[in-house]
């Protein structure tokens, strides 16, 4: 189809250049609501008012008003809908070894903290040497790049660590990514390395983006995102990518006792690595070494947000092991801060999915380091009166990293007259029930529980964000979208939405295509683990970790619900069980209690579990030992380890490490001077062993 060959008049055009920013916000504004209307008119209703080339010369005029002032480039920008492929349609792969994060660290303080935990995992004296890899940290994606024997065969974005996406023939399009290795390669290799795009060609790129009326990329992340993840790898190929490689998943033999020599291999098999990467022996060298990469940073082709250390033995690597889904050899140090003023324009309250009241500033737009940010938190009611912020200030932000955008302090001397001190509400602003400040608390808490709109969209929300369900294409908008709707009351009804596809695909914004993507992804998610749908559910303080301890402990969904159930009588032995988790902990186990003591909370679970299949806990990492399944308490003081890394040594085996020691306790392991959990466990006819019959059982050289 052809749009109408018939001429509109054209609307009279002040040149780009002589624009003032309240004009352009103005006419990207309209020209936002006019390129909707003419795609809807298009798409949906086959019958175009404008011909293609009117078309098009407002799509390029709004690409030229964003070039301008790329901070005025709105979240329903006309260039963020087409020509870019969405996130789905890409087949999914997974990883052979997940693909981690990383801790970061802020200063030298936080630095030193990373060492002293890494040396007391290892059981080394203070002032042990430790050796780094430092490594310029580039903010592009990451992607796992598989090659078998030495031939590139598949490769993979990051995604949620666990599987990304397939993009093996766009990465084929790269020449930084070697099609086959130089020399001789393993069996089997993962690679890992930072897909960027270098400033130069992230300026040239949206040049000709403009130029030809397409998406302006606000960075070079989302440039080199955008640019990789093209379902038409023409595209790709046609844009400027590069490649710095530094990690490795699987391989199927050992590659180098070190990450520098590893990095060595790297280089000698074809990959690019970062030139500035260097060796460290302590530190005070990474602390010189950040200096010298923080002066530089300006003048480098790429965009850096810090210096990743590692540590460099890989043997020392392999016992310090991970935690949660960050490894204890490695840190990010990122650079300070960065800094801005604005004005605060208003403060809304916010209600959390616990129904914690979050005060958030509303700000005139402003450029922090490369960001655009006109939304900052402000904590809670103590920080607004400490900072004594009022509505009208000039306040100065500041933005490290992916936190949120913080509020730092007032210029007073800019305030302007007539300002008043801010009273923060005790009222829910979503519901009018009582928020309440318990003694010694910082937060005010809506008690409208249940009935509060607010927390159950939040709630709705948070239980198809990414780390728990992750339902593609169900965002926070579209959540809030079908509550409004009156189609979500609980999480289960949001199962109840493939049956709605017609209606939902004749929606405005919505059509065939995408109603269907949505039903399939909902449907896809009707097997969920353990730990994501205990996660999901939302509850007080159960974090992903907390999520993945309970499910580990529990094992499986009824086990969990019963254990849960009987924990809410205090006393019982299975909340002194649930208590007793390494990690768990009372308070936690409190929070537990409490949400199941809820009847209406218990019936939502069980509404969910009547149509989803919950999968048993998967032992993470864990291989079939004589440890596999058994609680073990260690006492006493370890000498050839330290407790922190015998407990990981020990759940890496499947056992699950606790605290007390009961009935049902498997094994003991005494140090020395062990105490009252000895004679507890001989009290109780429990398996005890010394340190050696440990190092034996659990397989240590
Ligand atoms: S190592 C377990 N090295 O940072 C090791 N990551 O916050 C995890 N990144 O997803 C990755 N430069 O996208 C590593 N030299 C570097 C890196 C680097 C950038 C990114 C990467 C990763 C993220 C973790």
């Amino acid at each position: 189809m052809s749009r109408k060959p018939r001429a509109a008049a054209a609307p009279d055009q002040h040149p780009v250049e002589e624009l003032t920013e309240g004009d352009a916000a103005a006419e990207l504004e309209s020209l936002a609501k006019e390129i909707a209307k003419h795609d809807r008119a298009y798409h949906q209703q086959d019958a175009p008012i404008i011909t293609d080339a009117e078309y098009d010369a407002l799509r390029r005029r709004n690409a030229a008003i964003e070039a301008r002032f790329p901070e005025l480039i709105r979240p329903d920008s006309p260039s963020n809908r087409v020509g870019d492929a969405p996130a789905t349609g890409f087949a999914k792969l997974r990883h052979r070894q997940p693909m981690l994060s990383l801790d970061n660290a802020f200063d030298a303080a936080e630095f030193a903290e990373f060492c002293a935990r890494a040396r007391r995992f290892l059981g080394l004296a203070a002032e042990a040497k430790l050796s780094f890899v430092a490594e310029p940290k580039i903010d592009g994606l990451s992607i796992n790049l598989t090659y078998e024997n030495g031939r590139f065969v598949r490769g993979a974005t990051r995604g949620d660590g666990m599987e990304g996406e397939d993009v093996t023939a766009n990465l084929r399009t790269m020449s930084a990514v070697p099609q086959q290795l130089h020399g001789a390669a393993p069996a089997l290799i993962e690679i890992r390395g930072e897909v960027f795009m270098t400033k130069a060609d992230f300026l040239a790129l949206n040049e000709a983006q403009a130029a030809a009326g397409q998406k302006i990329f606000a960075n070079p992340r989302n440039a080199a995102a955008g640019s990789l993840r093209q379902l038409d790898v023409r595209i790709t190929a046609g844009r400027r990518l590069s490649l710095f490689a530094y990690a490795m998943g699987e391989a199927s033999e050992a590659i180098a006792a070190t990450h520098s020599a590893y990095l060595t291999r790297l280089k000698q098999w074809g990959f690019a690595v970062n030139p500035l990467s260097a060796p460290l022996t302590s530190e005070q060298e990474a602390a010189a070494f950040q200096e010298r990469i923080g002066a530089e940073r300006a003048g480098l082709g790429y965009d850096i947000d810090g210096v990743v250390y590692k540590i460099d033995d890989l043997a020392l690597q392999r016992r310090l092991g991970f935690v949660g889904r960050a490894p204890r050899w490695a840190i990010a140090w990122k650079f300070p801060a960065e800094q801005a003023t604005t004005v605060l324009e208003d403060i809304r309250v916010q209600v959390g999915r616990t129904g914690a009241l979050t005060p958030v500033a509303t700000l005139q737009p402003v450029n922090v380091g490369g960001v655009l940010v006109a939304r900052a938190t402000l904590h809670n009611e103590d920080e607004i009166a400490r900072k004594d912020v009022r509505i009208g200030d000039t306040v100065v932000l500041q933005r490290a990293g992916d936190v949120i955008p913080q509020i730092v302090s007032v210029v007073t001397e800019r305030r302007p007259p007539g300002t008043v001190p801010y009273v923060f509400p005790d009222h829910c602003p979503a519901c009018g029930s009582v928020a309440a400040r318990p003694a010694g608390e910082v937060v005010r808490r809506c008690t409208g529980g249940l009935i509060c709109p607010a927390q159950r969209v939040e709630r709705l929300i948070h239980f198809v964000s990414r780390p728990a369900f992750d339902i593609d294409g169900l965002g926070e908008k579209t959540v809030r979208e079908f509550y409004d709707e009156g189609w979500l009351h609980g999480p289960a009804d949001l199962f109840r939405l493939p049956a709605r596809e017609a209606e939902i695909a004749a929606r405005e914004g919505w059509g065939r295509v995408s109603a269907r993507n949505l039903a399939r992804a909902i449907e896809a998610r009707r097997r969920v683990p353990l730990d994501r749908f205990i996660y999901a559910l939302g509850i007080r303080r159960i974090g992903e970790a907390n999520a993945r301890l309970l499910a580990h402990h529990f094992h499986d969904f009824a086990n969990w619900r019963t254990q849960m159930l009987a924990a809410t009588t205090i006393g019982s032995e299975a909340r002194s069980e649930l208590g007793s988790i390494l990690g768990i902990g009372p308070a936690i186990a409190e929070e537990l209690a409490e949400f199941f003591s809820e009847p209406r909370n218990v019936a939502a679970i069980d509404e969910l579990a009547a149509t989803l299949t919950i999968e048993p806990a998967a032992q993470a990492n864990a291989v079939e030992s004589a440890l596999t399944g058994k609680t073990v308490v260690f006492t006493g003081s370890l000498e050839s380890m330290s407790r922190p890394e015998a407990k990981a040594r020990a759940e890496a085996l499947g056992a699950k490490v606790t605290d007390t020691v009961s009935k049902k306790t498997d094994l003991v392991v005494l140090g020395a001077d062990a105490g009252s959990k000895a004679r507890r466990a001989a009290e109780l006819g429990v398996r005890t062993v010394t340190e050696a019959e440990w190092r034996e059982l659990a397989g240590y050289s």
